[in-house]
């Protein structure tokens, strides 16, 4: 607990309350005795911040106005802060313009609530939340890759070639830079938290990344399918791990102090092939959609974001009532993320069932209404 008996709570900021990982860290905090500052860009807006009054219940949380790109906006949630979680980030994943809505905003939000960091004088650790995107996404060749935190995504490779959420990623890599150039210079100490794909239950009512991304499989949600397919066609796998572990171990490289440098939090690797054939068994009556390859040609002038070593693809999204096969899509994943340091200094993940976090994630897909009952 952070507060022992009679002695000061220790106090954590938490950026982007308004957010989905966000929201489950919040009340991780809360359970496990911190007073809380969260942010949000706009406390007044009641849709962006009713779960907050709710958590209000399980401790002392006050809700702060914070926008990544005004100067000092962090200055007041910041002080007097232990911990500082740097949550919010842009994820504008269908910016025209990734360099200047997602590299650049998310860089100099970074920075931003950093020097926030060094005006306060208290903050003993700044917990950074990027990315699987931050490792994986560069060239790979053949089968059977597991990567771990020396790994990380060719920002000149995605610059030229612009696959799917090209922006996300090198916002990622240059975030994490800069942080940790900023961190050195200043006498901050920073972790960087790597999550793969995140699910289950979380207090907001209204998830809009990975939940209804993976959802797609049994919503049918078009645009989210095709991030979907889009997604798990630069690395031909999928990588889950449980919000609720995610939340544990942003407390745990908070809390250890001899933890530094990157942390991937992942438990299960994965493909969609896999994930569909879950679903399809434990859910029929949703009728697993999926993405097929139904046409493949060698065009090398195609220019198709998501293509890759100049094959064309051409996607249509069938329904498959009660068996999934998906041609072209391997069986198994071809990257995978090793969480071996974050386990090597002693986090135990909770969820080791793939089947337990889906079963989670549905149950929170249905209470906010992604899916039917
Ligand atoms: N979900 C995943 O599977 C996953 C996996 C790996 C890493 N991550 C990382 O985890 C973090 C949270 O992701 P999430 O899934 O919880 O996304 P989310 O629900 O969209 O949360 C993003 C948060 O950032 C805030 N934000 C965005 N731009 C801002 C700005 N200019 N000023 C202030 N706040 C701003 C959003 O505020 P508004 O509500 O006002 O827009 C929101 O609170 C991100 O850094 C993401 O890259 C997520």
């Amino acid at each position: 607990m952070a507060s022992a008996a009679g002695g000061r709570r220790k106090t954590a900021c938490v950026t982007g309350g308004s957010g989905y990982i966000a929201s489950a860290l919040i009340k991780t905090l809360l359970d496990h005795g911190y007073a809380v500052k969260t942010t949000v860009r706009n406390p007044d807006d009641l849709e962006k911040t009713s779960h907050l009054k709710d958590l209000q219940a399980f401790g002392p949380l006050e809700i702060f106005r914070g926008e990544l790109d005004v100067e000092g906006s962090f200055d007041d949630s910041v002080s007097g802060c232990d911990y500082v979680f740097l949550v919010a980030a842009p994820m504008d994943m269908g910016s025209l313009d990734p360099e200047r809505d997602l590299v650049q905003a998310g860089v100099q939000g970074t920075l931003n609530v950093m020097r926030s960091c060094v005006k306060a004088g208290t903050v003993k650790r700044v917990i950074l939340t990027s990315s699987d995107s931050a490792v994986c996404q560069r060239p790979l060749e053949g089968d059977g890759h597991v990567l771990d935190e020396g790994s990380w995504s060719d920002v000149p490779y995605l610059r030229a070639e612009q696959p799917e959420a090209w922006g996300y990623a090198v916002s990622k890599v240059l975030m994490e830079e800069a942080a940790g150039k900023f961190a050195d210079e200043n006498g901050l100490s920073l972790v960087s938290v790597l999550p793969t794909f995140t699910l289950g239950a979380a207090p907001v009512s209204q998830a809009r990344t990975s939940v209804p991304v993976v959802l797609s499989l049994l919503s049918g949600d078009e645009e989210q399918l095709n991030l979907l397919e889009a997604m798990h066609l630069i690395t031909e796998s999928v990588s889950i791990n449980h919000i609720d572990d995610l939340c544990r171990a942003q407390v745990f490289l908070a809390e250890n102090e001899a933890s530094s440098g990157r942390y991937i939090c992942n438990s299960h690797d994965t493909t969609v092939k896999q994930i569909a054939r879950l679903f399809a068994d434990k859910y029929p009556q949703y009728n697993v959609k999926s993405q097929r390859y139904i046409y493949e040609s060698y065009l090398s002038s195609s220019s198709r974001p998501g293509h890759r070593h100049g094959l064309f693809v051409l996607f249509v999204t069938i329904s498959m009532p009660s068996f999934c096969s998906f041609d072209g899509s391997p069986e198994k994943p071809r990257v995978c993320l090793s969480s071996q340091k974050l386990i090597g200094e002693g986090f135990v993940y909770n969820y080791d069932d793939l089947g337990a976090i889906l079963d989670d994630l549905v149950e929170y897909g249905r209470t906010t209404g992604i899916l039917p009952y």
